[in-house]
C-alpha cells in the first residue's frame, strides 16, 4: 500500500515524534508500505511523520545515486528510535529537496559526520558513524523526527522569498508525481 505524503503546513511535520516498541501494531506491514511509498516517490529517504505517523522511524536508500558514487550502492537502512550522539567534521553545502516540500530545492549546510545510536528493523541496537552523503540524508530524516524541515535552515530573506511557494504547497497547489495529503 502506498501512503499519501504529508506536506508543508501539516502539524504532524512539526511534532517531536514518539519512540516505538517492537509490539507496534502492524509493524511489518507498515514498514513494507513505508518503503513502497518512498520508492514510488523516488525518495532517497523518508521519515514516518511524512506519512502522518508521529513515530521515531525513518528509512534511507542511497542506491539511486550509485552511478555517481559506487559506495552508495548498498546503503539501505531502517533507523528506529534514533538518537544523534555527535555531529562532527567540516560543514558542507548541498542542494536538498524533500518529498513534503515538492518543487523546492535549496542549499543547506550540514556537518560532514554524525555518530548515531538506533535500532534496526529487528529492533537490534546499533551505534555507528556515518560520513558524507549518507550522513547528510540521515541528518535530514532525523530532523523530521524533531519537527524540523530543511527550509528552517534558510536565511529569513530566503524564507520570505519562498513564502508564496510554501503557501501554495499547504493549499495543495502543487502536482508532484506521487499522492500528497493536503493539511485540513
Ligand atoms: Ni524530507
Amino acid at each position: 500500500m502506498i501512503f499519501p505524503v504529508t506536506v508543508y503546513g501539516d502539524p504532524v511535520l512539526r511534532r517531536v515524534a514518539e519512540p516505538i516498541k517492537p509490539d507496534y501494531p502492524g509493524f511489518d506491514e507498515f514498514l513494507e508500505s513505508f518503503w513502497e511509498t518512498m520508492y514510488h516517490a523516488d525518495g532517497v529517504g523518508l521519515a514516518a511523520p511524512q506519512v502522518g505517523r508521529s513515530i521515531r522511524l525513518f528509512v534511507v536508500d542511497t542506491s539511486a545515486l550509485a552511478k555517481e558514487d559506487p559506495s552508495l550502492k548498498s546503503f539501505r537502512k531502517v533507523f528506529i528510535n534514533p538518537e544523534i550522539l555527535e555531529y562532527a567534521g567540516d560543514p558542507w553545502v548541498m542542494e536538498e529537496g524533500c518529498l513534503s516540500l515538492p518543487e523546492i530545492r535549496e542549499n543547506v549546510s550540514r556537518p560532514d559526520s554524525i555518530r548515531i545510536r538506533y535500532q534496526d528493523e529487528n529492533f537490534e541496537p546499533h551505534e555507528d558513524t556515518f560520513t558524507g552523503y549518507p550522513a547528510r540524508v540521515i541528518q535530514h530524516e532525523y530532523d523530521h523526527l524533531q519537527g524540523k524541515l530543511f527550509v528552517d535552515y534558510l536565511s529569513p530573506l530566503k524564507r520570505k522569498i519562498l513564502r508564496g511557494r510554501l503557501m501554495a504547497i499547504t493549499k495543495g497547489k502543487v502536482t508532484p508525481h506521487y499522492q500528497i495529503r493536503v493539511p485540513a
